[in-house]
Order: structure tokens, then C-alpha cells, then sequence
């Protein structure tokens, strides 16, 4: 399966944050995305899983072909499309085991019931994949998690639900070393030709458990530089300002200001 995206640009509330945006996916593949804060990132995530908030003003996102932006959110969580969320959200009075069995549920035909056998077995053996605390498929949906179990139980999420796109927005952030290896190691293991992610990170660590096949650098809205795991080291190392000379990006190369303290600071000379 491809998923393409052409010459996007997205706004909101009137500000445009993603400025021309191209990238192609392809299952079999594992690609990562780096870039300073602010640069879209997660916007570009929001806007692949149909987060109402974003305009897209130019552009197109296709899934093997199909207008991929005309769908529902509903619609592309059923084409295989999965976001785990920088910040995932708490769901009240809903159980993890429930919401999972629902998302699953609703990829079958009509008539098809999971079988809740099988279901147990797959979420127990998820569950202690990724060494979690068999209590949390009970509890609410991220409702009292701690920072580093709510981003395990996105990958949760990821491991029942097995998209054929999955976008992971830091989701290294809050994992504790060892935390770090399971989720990195979890994620690896999903690699197959029928599964595409795309990692969104900032450090070198996470990709240490992740065999990716491309790195893309996103600035101020769009990708200005592709290629290989060495990007990643470049990065880890030397940060973005050697891309912003390369590129001349000049309004992102932060002129240092000279700050006035205001007049109780200034001796008067009289
Ligand atoms: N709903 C919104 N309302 C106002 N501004 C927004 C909204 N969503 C995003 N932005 C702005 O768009 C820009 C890009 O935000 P985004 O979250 O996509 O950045 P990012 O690359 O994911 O950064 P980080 O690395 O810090 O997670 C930021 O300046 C942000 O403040
Ligand atoms: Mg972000």
C-alpha cells in the first residue's frame, strides 16, 4: 500500500504551519521524521488521521490512490491508518480492553464477531510483550496512567489493532530506559510488508531499537532534507543549524537580540 502526500498545506486558525509538503509511504518500510519544535510535526500527523482542526488549503494525500482527505477519521482507522498521539487522551467510563475490542471490531464485515477467546489470548500476550501491568486493560482508557504507561498503551493499541500505517509521535517521550527498549523493540517487531510507520522523534535513542529505512527532516513546514540512519547521528550530534546554513533558511536562524531592562537599569548621567 502507498500513501502519498503532495504539495501540502495546512493551516489553523488562519496560520499556515504546513507550507509544501511532500512524502511517500510505502508498506515495508520504516521511515522517521525529526525537526525542531514547532516545525508541523504532529500537525502533519493530525492532519494524515483527519483531526478536524487543520485546513487543508493546498495539495493531496492519497492511499493507493484513493482522496485519502475526503474520508472520515472512522473511515481511515478502518483503511488501516493508526496515530499514537504525543499527548493521548483520557476516555472515561471506557475500559482499554473494551475500546481496543470496539476499534477491532469495527474493522470486520458485517456479521463477523471477534472471538473473545482470541481476543484475551492476544491482548494478554500484548500486554506482556510490552511488559505492562496486567491491571491497565481494565481500567479506564489512559484515565490515572502514568506518562510512560500511557504511551505503552498507545503501542497496545498498535499491537491489537495491527495498521498498515502507523504514525508514532514521540512516542519515546516519558519512557524510562528500559521502557524505551520494550516500546522500541515492540514497534521492530512489527515490521512486515504489509506495515509502513512513521516515527516521529527527536533523539537517536528510540531509532537505536528501530531498524528505519529513511530520515526526513522537517522545517517550518515541510521536508527539506531525506536520507539515510546517518541523518539521525547528524542530528543526535550537531542539532538542525548546519541544515538552515545548507538551505539558507535565514528567518530560522534566530538573530540574537540585544534586551532593554527598562529605565531602573540606566544610571542617570545628569
Ligand atoms: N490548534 C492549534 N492552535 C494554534 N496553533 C497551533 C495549533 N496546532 C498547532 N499549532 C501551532 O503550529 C505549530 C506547529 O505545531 P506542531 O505541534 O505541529 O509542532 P511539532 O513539530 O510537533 O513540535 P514538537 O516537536 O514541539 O512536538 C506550532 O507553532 C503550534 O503552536
Ligand atoms: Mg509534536
Amino acid at each position: 500500500m502507498k500513501l502519498i502526500i503532495k504539495n501540502l498545506h495546512a493551516k489553523v486558525e488562519d496560520m499556515e504551519i504546513i507550507k509544501g509538503l511532500n512524502l511517500e509511504l510505502e508498506t515495508g518500510s520504516v521511515h522517521a521524521i525529526m525537526g525542531p519544535n514547532g516545525t508541523g510535526k504532529s500537525t502533519l500527523a493530525a492532519i494524515i488521521m483527519g483531526n478536524p482542526r487543520y485546513t487543508v488549503t493546498e495539495g493531496e494525500i492519497t492511499l493507493d490512490g484513493e482522496d485519502l482527505l475526503s474520508m472520515s477519521v472512522d473511515e481511515r482507522s478502518r483503511k488501516g491508518i493508526f496515530l499514537a498521539m504525543q499527548y493521548p487522551n483520557e476516555i472515561s467510563g471506557i475500559t482499554n480492553a473494551d475500546f481496543i475490542k470496539s476499534a477491532m471490531q469495527a474493522r470486520l464485515k458485517e456479521g463477523e464477531h471477534i472471538s473473545l477467546f482470541k481476543f484475551v489470548r492476544e491482548m494478554d500476550k500484548a500486554v506482556s510483550d510490552l511488559k505492562m501491568n496486567p491491571d491497565l486493560p481494565h481500567r479506564y482508557v489512559n484515565e490515572g496512567f502514568s506518562g510512560g504507561e500511557k504511551k505503552r498503551n498507545e503501542i497496545l493499541q498498535m499491537k491489537m489493532l495491527k495498521p498498515h500505517f502507523a504514525i508514532l509521535d514521540e512516542i519515546d517521550s516519558g519512557l524510562d530506559v528500559d521502557a524505551l527498549k520494550i516500546v522500541g523493540e515492540n514497534v521492530n517487531s512489527m515490521r512486515s510488508p504489509d506495515f509502513c510507520s512513521l516515527v516521529i522523534t527527536h533523539y537517536q535513542r528510540l531509532l537505536d531499537y528501530i531498524q528505519v529505512d529513511y530520515v526526513h527532516i522537517m522545517m517550518n513546514g515541510k521536508i527539506v532534507k531525506s536520507g539515510g540512519k546517518d541523518l539521525i547521528t547528524k542530528v543526535d550530534q550537531e542539532g538542525y543549524d548546519w541544515l538552515k546554513y545548507e538551505l539558507g533558511i535565514e528567518e530560522e536562524i534566530q538573530e540574537k537580540h540585544t534586551i532593554v531592562l527598562g529605565t531602573c537599569a540606566v544610571k542617570d548621567r545628569k
